[in-house]
């Protein structure tokens, strides 16, 4: 074999080394097209000008003293006096209190990284029953990480849930600088979150950072928010946008957000919602493939150190990953790199598998007809 080996002439080593360079281009030429080149102008006029003007000088002060109008729970306290890097904000269905729990113990118990505060609270509407706002309390009251808005939890709106979350990071947290907007079935690895966020090299007060959705459609919607009916987005493409899964703003761009909101209309998915309002003051998102958006990253231990989220862990896989990420066992060099070719693969092969799955039940419902 090794004879064999030895003895290739030039143009098959050449015809190897092509194949070995076009299995990478392939695998990871799409992430680096996305990352280098995707890049809309941004817009700036004198409007622009003006909202930042407005959101620096913005004052919450009557919303403070009429708390009970906006919100069933609320931590107006848990902010004060502290420096905080980076405020979680994880988007929870009233009734999962199980799951709330597991990432309390898990991803979302680290309150220090780096030297860097981190604080992690839940995002929750009313829910329909009586007895699961017992229940809710009574969490609150003993975990203090619960904000609740007064509007009822469905899918439909969670446009009102980000609007609560950007009006209450303003008036309570105006001192944390980073702001992550994520959704419970989520896996995060703050570590090499922070650390990211640490080495950014842009302005820290206009980051809106995610995994960027480039020119989507507003009638082709079927993501997990519902569908539009009343859709009042007129324009051909949405502005891009970071997917909702899990993506970071500062806090000057939440303020500007807070600025402009009521000039977008409410029917447009709740990440949708935040990218119009980014881009009507001249913003535009940074993409990063580290951000996994709706796709489920295959848990390889290297691959999760490497990258921010997965989409749908299981409570098993949370576990696994949070125990491994702080074992403190170190990747070398290849291992991370064996992890990320492996991850990708499989992550491609599921969202293929996924894809023809959907094309047939498409085509078996087209059948039914
Ligand atoms: C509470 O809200 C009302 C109207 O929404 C406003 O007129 C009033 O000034 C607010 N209260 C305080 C103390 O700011
Ligand atoms: C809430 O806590 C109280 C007192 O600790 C307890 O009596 C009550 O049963 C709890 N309610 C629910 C719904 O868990
Ligand atoms: C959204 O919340 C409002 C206020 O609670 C409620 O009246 C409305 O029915 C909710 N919409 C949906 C579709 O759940
Ligand atoms: C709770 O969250 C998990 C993870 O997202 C999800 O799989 C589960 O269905 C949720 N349960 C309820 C009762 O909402």
């Amino acid at each position: 074999m090794q004879v064999t080996f030895c003895r290739l002439r030039t143009h098959q080593w050449c015809f190897i080394l092509f194949n070995v360079i076009l299995f990478h281009a392939l695998l990871f030429g799409a992430d680096f097209v996305e990352e280098y080149f995707l890049h809309a102008l941004p817009y700036v006029d004198m409007k622009v000008a003006e909202i930042k003007d407005k959101a620096r000088k913005l004052n919450m002060d009557p919303l403070r003293s009429n708390l009970s109008k906006y919100y069933i729970l609320n931590q107006p306290e848990v902010c004060k006096g502290k420096n905080i890097f980076l405020l979680s904000f994880i988007f929870s269905s009233p009734g999962n209190g199980t799951r709330r729990d597991l990432i309390r113990t898990t991803w979302g118990s680290m309150t220090n990284i780096q030297g860097q505060s981190i604080l992690t609270l839940f995002a929750l509407g009313l829910p329909v029953l009586v007895t699961t706002q017992q229940e809710i309390d009574n969490e609150s009251h003993k975990n203090n990480d619960i904000i609740e808005g007064i509007f009822l939890d469905s899918a439909e709106n969670q446009t009102l849930k980000i609007i609560m979350m950007t009006q209450w990071a303003v008036t309570f947290c105006p001192n944390a600088l980073f702001i992550l907007k994520v959704e419970e079935e989520m896996f995060v690895n703050l570590p090499s979150l922070v650390d990211y966020l640490l080495n950014l090299k842009e302005h820290r007060e206009d980051i809106y950072v995610g995994r960027v959705i480039h020119q989507a459609l507003p009638n082709s919607d079927t993501n997990s928010q519902g569908s539009v009916t009343l859709n009042e987005y007129h324009e051909k493409y949405y502005p891009d946008y970071c997917s909702g899964e899990a993506f970071i703003m500062s806090q000057g761009v939440a303020r500007m957000v807070y600025v402009v909101f009521r000039e977008v209309p409410i029917t447009v998915p709740a990440d949708v919602f935040i990218g119009i309002c980014a881009k009507s003051v001249g913003l535009v998102p940074i993409h990063s493939s580290r951000f996994s958006g709706k796709r489920h990253i295959r848990y390889n231990r290297c691959c999760y150190k490497f990258m921010f989220t997965s989409s749908e862990t299981t409570d098993a896989e949370v576990f696994l990953a949070w125990k491994e990420i702080n074992s403190g066992n170190e990747c070398t060099l290849f291992e991370s790199y064996y992890g990320l070719i492996s991850c990708k693969l499989l992550t491609y092969l599921d969202s293929f598998k996924r894809f023809h799955m959907g094309t047939i039940k498409n085509n078996a419902m087209n059948f039914g007809d």
